[in-house]
């Protein structure tokens, strides 16, 4: 039975944001390979931009994000100095290629006050060639939000904000140090609703410590009950090697692979069960909203920001630890914010690492993410589209259904189709196509 598979499968892998994977990137990238990849852009090459903001108020113990606890919003002046500073920088590098998409993360981008919301949108104006139609989107904590805040972002252009919930069971709450009822979330999404924003999305996590099934399904009642159009369920990451703070989390309250696998169908079947249709392995969305249309399409895509609708040809990030991608391979800007800030102000760019995409790369990260975003994968396709160098992939793809030994795939012709059963599965079956998961020693969390 799938409880059981989940067991079974449950060797850690990554989620797949990028191929190859962030422990991959390296310090031979460097801020000259970097604008030698943006000066052969071509023209009418479409830019995302994403911002970091490496800040919160407090420190969610389960959080894996790259942030710090700030007291004083004067840290947060000092690095947006430094990120206007990058953001000149950057503008003069890509010049007029449009930008067709906006995205705030964290940390907390919320925290930010207004008169900083409206200088930092209205510099990202002046140095990008903005298109006629940009999404613009920001990841909002509920706790850091002020009646000011929200026309603030408004009037920057918002067209969508992402809501952290995570669970509302006090006592889950109170076992990751985040305390935030449902009344309060509610308030939120009305006020974002009110200054015109059409579009919410709202992440909620399972696998939480003494969270419980029946939590996990009521959490996802009460998100729904919201109607954001979109939702992301995430499995909690626990890497204390990794995220320091999370060793305040009780390992004996966490749910083991089984509850994990409970909680998030229980979740999911709710989430269902309200009009929302699944995206991926951990997206859900209304019927009406772009990211379902993009799925129906085929054109669903996959990022450092999960599933996306947005086609955009090179990613650029801006802000302390920020990931760029570019056709030519990835780019990271230094995490440390002390040296972001050095960097940023001395002029000197701040890529402190990537990784060139070889060929095999882009047949493999490509068929990677068809996979993970359409649970199937064309071979015919792949083949037509990078030829003789798709045949490692097609034989890979041949290898992991000949090794199926619990019906998660099918081989049809010219096509590897991800079963029902081997949906929750997905990211596993597609570790198959990983060419550096056999070599390398980076420590991914659970699978599901
Ligand atoms: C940058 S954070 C959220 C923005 C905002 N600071 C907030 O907390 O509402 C983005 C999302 O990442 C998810 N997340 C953070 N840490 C995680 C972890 N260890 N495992 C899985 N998901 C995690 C959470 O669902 C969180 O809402
Ligand atoms: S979950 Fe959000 S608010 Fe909590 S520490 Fe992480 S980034 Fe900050």
């Amino acid at each position: 039975m799938t409880e059981d598979l989940a067991t079974k499968l449950s060797r850690p892998v990554p989620r797949y944001t990028s191929y190859p994977t962030a422990p991959h990137f390296h310090p031979g990238i460097d801020q000259a390979q970097y604008a030698s990849w943006l000066e052969a852009l071509p023209a009418s090459a479409q830019l995302s931009l994403y911002l970091h903001l490496p800040f919160c108020d407090r420190l969610c113990w389960f959080c894996g994000c790259h942030t710090k606890q700030v007291n004083r919003y004067s840290p947060i002046t000092a690095y947006l100095e430094a990120l206007a500073a990058e953001i000149g920088q950057v503008g003069c590098m890509v010049g007029t290629r449009p930008v067709t998409a906006v995205h705030w993360g964290g940390g907390s981008p919320s925290l930010l006050e207004p008169d900083d919301i409206a200088a930092t949108s209205s510099l990202l104006r002046e140095a990008f060639h903005f298109a006629d139609v940009v999404e613009f989107s920001v990841e909002l904590d509920p706790n850091d939000m002020a009646p000011e805040k929200y026309g603030a972002w408004a009037a920057a252009g918002l067209t969508r904000a992402s809501i952290g919930v995570q669970d509302f069971d006090p006592r889950v709450q109170a076992a990751i140090n985040r305390i935030q009822t449902y009344e309060q979330t509610r308030h939120v999404v009305e006020s974002v609703r009110a200054v015109g924003v059409r579009s919410l999305n709202i992440d909620m996590l399972y696998g939480l410590p003494h969270q419980t099934v029946a939590g996990a399904a009521q959490t996802a009642r009460q998100v729904a009950s919201l109607r954001p159009e979109r939702v992301a369920l995430f499995g909690y990451a626990h890497v204390p090697w990794m995220k320091k703070h999370q060793a305040m989390i009780d390992e004996q309250a966490l749910p083991d692979t089984t509850e994990r696998f409970r909680q998030s169908q229980a979740a999911a079947a709710e989430l269902l069960a309200n009009g929302y249709e699944r995206i991926g392995f951990d997206h859900f969305a209304l019927p009406h909203d772009r990211l379902a249309l993009a799925s129906h399409a085929g054109r669903l895509r996959r990022n450092f920001q999960g599933y996306t609708a947005d086609q955009h040809d090179a990613l650029i990030g801006l802000g302390a630890s920020a990931i760029g991608r570019l056709p030519q391979g990835y780019v990271q800007n230094v995490v440390s914010t002390h040296e972001y800030q050095r960097r940023a102000m001395s002029g000197a760019g701040a890529i402190e690492r990537g990784v060139t995409l070889t060929r095999d790369d882009q047949v493999r990260g490509h068929a990677i993410e068809r996979l993970l975003c359409d649970f199937s994968l064309d071979l015919a396709a792949l083949r037509a589209t990078f030829g003789p160098d798709a045949d490692p992939v097609v034989e890979d793809a041949a290898a992991i259904a000949m090794t199926d030994e619990h019906g998660l795939v099918q081989l049809l012709p010219g096509k590897l189709e991800v079963t029902e059963r081997g949906r929750p599965f997905v990211r596993t079956i597609a570790a198959g196509l990983d060419a550096y998961l056999q070599v390398g020693n980076a420590r991914y969390s659970k699978a599901v």
